[in-house]
């Protein structure tokens, strides 16, 4: 039988508690359907591990991960440790060096769930959104003088590359391609950003050149902001720069009807190196500890992760399973106006796993 080796990185706040809930469901997923097994290794690396150990992962802990199958992260983040700490001392840590080049977003309304957008179901909204993950707005470029004085100066300087920006439209291009509607958006800025964001939407049309069957078209990201809320049908799959992706992402996901369910995926397409999968929501101090974090949004990534490691049956499931309970109101954490706990989402999807017909 096969086994996968995943890597489970809980990191802070309501990560802990919802990669554990992901940890059940995929085990039980292993038995349900007994022709894999999961191996699960568990790190404490995190801001904890930085109070410690004043660092968020060890030196070698990208070594410690790099031969495992898959990476489930929880979030990273906590009111007393700096947010730049956190983040690119764990999660930037890792996605930059093993190349998770492709952060894929999808967003759909879920049965049961009510998006704050009038008469818009799930047909009405079904997006991908396809984020550089490795470059762009985060690519650490910039620094800080005269510190402390007036003269005081700090850039953050966006690099493109057209390696990059190459490689993230053709993955782009390439997953419109595998959606029944051929629908690709490319969003940049480029009235404004004059040199990177002109690269983006001429690179746009080389490589559209190598996807005849795709319809696309481009947007500018704030005239995006509107078409998703005023057109949300003509849309499909979409892709963005690293920090205009993010941004459209939280979008997405709130007109999904919560940040709680969204999921994530960053992917090193060409598998030199693990891809990671966690739910976008973060850590979410305020509700951390009192057992309601929302664990959708994690085991919506546990089925990208499992199409990852080519388990698209077991994922299909996974996702029948998910649909199952989001459609009954009984299951529905506060963050969706309900009052269930993590602990009873998790158990009806592993029933729902369990006793599923399909
Ligand atoms: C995301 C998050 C992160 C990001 C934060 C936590 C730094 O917002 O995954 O969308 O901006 O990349
Ligand atoms: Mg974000």
């Amino acid at each position: 039988m096969k086994t996968y080796r995943i890597a489970a990185i809980p990191g802070d706040g309501i990560g802990t508690e919802v990669v554990a809930a992901g940890v059940e469901v995929l085990q039980a997923l292993a038995r349900r359907e007994g022709r894999f097994a999961f191996q699960v290794d568990h790190f404490d690396w995190g801001s904890d591990y930085y109070k410690r150990h004043g660092r968020m992962m060890p030196a070698d802990g990208r070594e410690q991960i790099r031969h495992h199958d898959a990476i489930m992260f929880g979030s990273a983040g906590a009111p007393d440790v700096p947010d730049h700490i956190t983040l690119w001392g764990l999660r930037l840590a890792i996605c930059q060096p093993f190349d998770q080049y492709a952060n894929v977003r999808p967003t759909r309304v879920l049965p049961g769930i009510v998006s704050p957008l009038r008469g818009v179901a799930g047909p009405e909204l079904d997006w991908v959104i396809v984020r550089e993950n490795s470059e762009g707005e985060y690519a650490g470029v910039g620094g800080r003088v005269h510190q402390g004085s007036p003269l005081e100066a700090a850039t953050d300087v966006a690099m493109h590359t057209r390696k990059g920006v190459e490689r993230i439209m053709r993955f782009a291009f390439g997953l419109a391609r595998s959606r029944p509607r051929k629908l690709l958006t490319v969003v940049t800025k480029s009235n404004a950003q004059r040199h990177g964001m002109v690269m983006w939407d001429e690179i746009a049309v080389e490589i559209a050149a190598e996807f005849p069957d795709v319809t696309w078209d481009k947007m500018l990201v704030d005239a995006m902001t509107m078409r998703m809320v005023m057109r949300p049908q003509s849309i499909d799959t979409v892709v963005a720069t690293n920090l205009h992706a993010d941004i459209l992402s939280d979008l997405a996901a709130a007109l999904a009807g919560s940040l709680g369910i969204a999921p994530t995926a960053n992917l090193n397409p060409e598998r030199a190196f693990p891809s990671m999968f966690e739910p976008i929501h973060g850590s979410a101090f305020d509700i951390m500890g009192k057992g309601i974090a929302n664990p959708i949004g994690t085991f919506w990534s546990a089925v990208m992760l499992l199409d990852h490691l080519g388990e698209p049956a077991a994922g299909q499931r996974l996702m029948r399973a998910i649909e199952r309970v989001t459609a009954d109101k009984r299951f529905h954490t506060p963050d969706l106006g309900g009052s269930a706990r993590t602990v009873d989402v998790t158990a009806a999807v592993i029933r729902a796993i369990e006793v599923g017909n399909a």
